[in-house]
């Protein structure tokens, strides 16, 4: 679907085109744009627009008794062209009701040849069948860079201060701008009046509304802006993937890449829990200084924040107008089980459909990393050769890789790597996960400091003792990721264990 932008509207009109729909979270903004694209339309003026409550109205004047859709339709279809009409709550009518989309139907062939044109706005992609010849269909996506800065413009002509810090700092406008990409007009507006500016200097700023706009995308329910996040310098071993990192940036360049132009389509980080697919992700985000959103798959299917497609969609628009970026695709397994698809009707498998087709056809530079448990359960066409550039198995770490994760962690916490055998602690802790290493840390940190004594290796190799890892717990389970990935993946570190 395309979006929905005043020329191309205009365009479609004089080409013959008489019924739309728009599929839209933001009415008032779509709103706005079809009453900008009438306004382009010789002798068209101020739409009608009808609403359940209110009937037709026309630049706040009410058309008696239309309130029932289909006397408003009669009206309209009785009025001279050229003219626009708007219908905002008639996808609440249309399912089940023939007359009404019978109406409709005959209203785009009378208007054909009057210059008359209606506009239906609504939430969700359905559209009735017998209509679905007929409309053209739109989406009312996120604004574009323009009306960004334009918004951010008359901001800045109202708001002294906002004036002031950007007459202080050259540049600051422009990283405004990209800043405040992803989010919806209304969103920005709110987002730019909750800044300091008077107290805070421009990076300062920058960065309130990188936090705001976390805030506004956290919302969603199912999205998540990651910030602050950590480079390769926080993963432990992983040297096959750090390799395929640093052959794309030499291959492109990092500047291209930061820019979208050499952005590959996407990576399937697979394995076993707690062995860093995460913090992978995470990392290319970092290193290639691209915005990272986290897209929780279960909340998606979940369905508690809007149907999974609904959701889904919303997720697209959110990426491809912060694009360039990394979409993180977490667990996309999520809706799946052993016996197929969770989801009666198959709207799992629809929304895989969907996620498949948006991932062939975006339009904008968004690398995707999908990260999965038990991709097993995947149906075939996520894993075909071409979905992704590469598909990643991630495994226990090796000896030298559990001392670097132990380095790693032990550095975090400012403490000095002298006073630790790291290769003993490395020999102790085979079948250890990552996330277990960090833990074992963590908890023996806490023991000494429950002494009120600095961390010792000997605290360490107790609570390494101590603990049982997944790998023998789950022995069977990992054996079966194993060799599933061994014929399909591409082993993240340098060998196999
Ligand atoms: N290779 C590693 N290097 C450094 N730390 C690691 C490594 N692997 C895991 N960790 C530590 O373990 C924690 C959990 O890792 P992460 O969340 O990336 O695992 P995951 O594979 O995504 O697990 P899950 O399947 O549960 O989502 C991280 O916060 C990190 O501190
Ligand atoms: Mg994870």
């Amino acid at each position: 679907m395309e979006n929905l932008a005043p020329q191309q509207f205009v365009r479609l009109v004089s080409a013959g085109s008489t019924l739309f729909y728009v599929n839209t979270g933001n009415e008032r903004r779509s709103e706005k744009l079809l009453t900008q694209a009438a306004a382009c339309i010789e002798g068209m003026g101020a739409p009608l627009v009808w609403t359940c409550t209110a009937g037709l109205a026309r630049e706040g004047c009410v058309v008696p008794d239309t309130v029932d859709p289909l006397l408003a339709l009669d009206f309209f279809a009785l009025q001279p062209g050229p003219l626009m009409l708007i219908l905002k709550d008639v996808h609440h009518f249309w399912r089940d009701n023939p007359f009404l989309v019978r109406k409709i139907k005959e209203l785009a062939s009378i208007s054909r040849g009057q210059g008359k044109v209606a506009a239906i706005l609504g939430e969700g992609a359905w559209v009735p069948q017998g209509l679905r010849e007929d409309i053209h269909l739109f989406e009312q996506g996120l604004p574009a860079v323009e009306e960004i800065q334009a918004l951010l413009g008359q901001m800045r002509e109202q708001d002294p201060s906002l004036a002031d810090a950007c007459e202080a700092e050259p540049g600051l406008f422009e990283k405004l701008v990209v800043a405040a990409r992803g989010l919806d007009l209304p969103e920005l507006e709110r987002a730019v009046r909750t800044l300091r500016l008077s107290e805070s200097d421009g990076t300062e700023a920058v960065r309130e509304l990188l936090e705001n706009k976390r805030r506004i995308i956290q919302e969603s329910g199912i999205m998540e802006l990651v910030l602050d996040h950590a480079g390769c310098e926080h993963l432990g071993g992983m040297e096959n993937l750090k390799y395929w990192l640093k052959r794309r940036e030499s291959a492109f360049g990092l500047e291209a890449i930061s820019s979208g132009i050499g952005l590959p389509k996407g990576v399937l980080v697979m394995g076993i829990a707690g062995c860093g697919k995460s913090l992978f992700v995470k990392a290319i985000a970092a290193e290639w200084r691209l915005p990272l959103i986290r897209l929780d798959m279960s909340a998606v299917y979940g369905g508690i924040f809007g149907s999974p497609e609904t959701s889904l969609n919303a997720a697209f628009r959110t990426a491809e107008a912060v694009a360039p970026c990394v979409l993180w695709i977490d667990e996309i397994e999520a809706g799946i089980t052993s016996h197929g698809f969770k989801t009666e009707g198959g709207s799992a498998s629809r929304v895989l459909g969907s996620f498949l087709t948006w991932m062939q056809e975006k339009r904008q530079p968004v690398f995707v990393a999908a990260t999965a448990n038990a991709v097993e359960m995947l149906p075939a066409e996520v894993l075909r050769k071409g979905r992704f550039d590469e598909i990643f198995y991630v495994g226990l770490p090796e000896t030298p890789a559990r001392e670097e994760i132990f380095r790693i962690h032990l550095k975090s916490r400012q403490l000095e790597l002298a006073d630790f055998d790291l290769p003993l602690l490395a020999g102790s802790t085979r079948g250890f996960s990552g996330a277990e290493i960090e833990q074992a840390v963590h908890s023996a940190a806490f023991e000494a400091l429950a002494d009120q004594r600095p961390l010792a290796q000997r605290d360490l190799m107790v609570m390494v003792s101590r603990t049982v890892p997944l790998s023998v717990t789950m022995a069977e389970q990992i054996k079966k990721i194993e060799a599933w990935a061994f014929k399909r993946a591409v082993p993240a570190s340098g060998k196999f264990t």
